[in-house]
């Protein structure tokens, strides 16, 4: 597809219909075919990102797998990268936040800024992930991710296949409709390398400062910046005004 070729609605729509009913490793090819030399995918990481890792990397699928290192990470995070480079032998780009803003915003207001307002954490994951995440994404048309529709109720609404007009491309989660149990059994039966948080209760997990365990019956992201008010909990990896399928 060319670079210039502005993506519309009608592609992500087309594309939903023809992938809607694939499973994930189909879907992982049809797109590395659709979107060959632009298409990355982003991990961080978690569970569902090590199922579609696995499925990349075990079929040497031709998509690129990119992380962001916000500098924040949990050790037990930078285990299970190291742990997936030695299992599959493939490159895992990594992007890293800008060193003159992140200097600036340690500068400014120190390394806990984030709990102070929701003003300062979107600041800080703007300079940590999204400000990063568009490099990684440049030039790219497709970006493939782990979301699941049952992750909450914001993304219960985010389609298989959405248009993200401001970048250009279309962001698909081949994941959408697994179910945590479903992402759980692959792991078990490949036997991939997992993050050993995710056995201590934390089922979504981000940077440390922001992340803790859940109790039982808390939501998937109720450990997710858990000071702040439910309906602000995204980072600004995933606000996307036009939606589609
Ligand atoms: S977040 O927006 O709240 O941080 P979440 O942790 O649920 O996102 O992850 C959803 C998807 O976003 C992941 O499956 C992955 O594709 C992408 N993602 C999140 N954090 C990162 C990261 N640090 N590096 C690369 N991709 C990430
Ligand atoms: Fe900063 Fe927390 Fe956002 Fe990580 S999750 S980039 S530490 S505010």
């Amino acid at each position: 597809m060319s670079l210039t070729t502005t993506l519309t609605s009608d592609v992500a729509d087309e594309l939903a219909q023809k992938i809607v009913s694939q499973s994930a490793e189909k879907i992982l090819h049809s797109l590395a075919e659709r979107f060959a030399g632009s298409i990355a995918f982003s991990t961080s990481f978690g569970w569902e990102d090590q199922v579609l890792t696995h499925l990349i990397f075990s079929n040497n699928l031709p998509i690129r797998v990119f992380t962001l290192d916000t500098g924040r990470l949990f050790r037990e995070t930078y285990s299970v990268w190291n742990a997936t480079l030695e299992r599959y032998k493939k490159p895992i780009e990594t992007f890293f936040p800008q060193a003159q803003a992140t200097e600036r915003l340690l500068t400014d207001k120190g390394p806990f800024s984030f709990y102070e307002s929701v003003e300062n954490r979107k600041e800080c994951c703007f300079v940590r992930k999204v400000e990063p995440l568009d490099r990684a994404l440049e030039r790219m048309r497709c970006w493939v991710t782990g979301i699941r529709a049952e992750q909450s109720d914001n993304r219960s609404s985010m389609p298989l296949v959405e248009l993200d007009g401001a970048r250009n491309l279309v962001k698909v989660h081949p994941l959408h409709d697994w179910t945590l149990s479903d992402v759980q059994s692959f792991i078990r039966e490949y036997n991939v390398p997992y993050n050993p948080l995710h056995d201590q209760g934390f089922v979504s997990i981000g940077c440390a400062p922001c992340t803790r365990a859940v109790r039982e019956g808390e939501s998937f992201r109720a450990g997710r910046w858990w000071w702040e008010d439910t309906s602000k909990k995204e980072c600004g990896l995933h606000l996307i005004e036009a939606h589609s399928q």
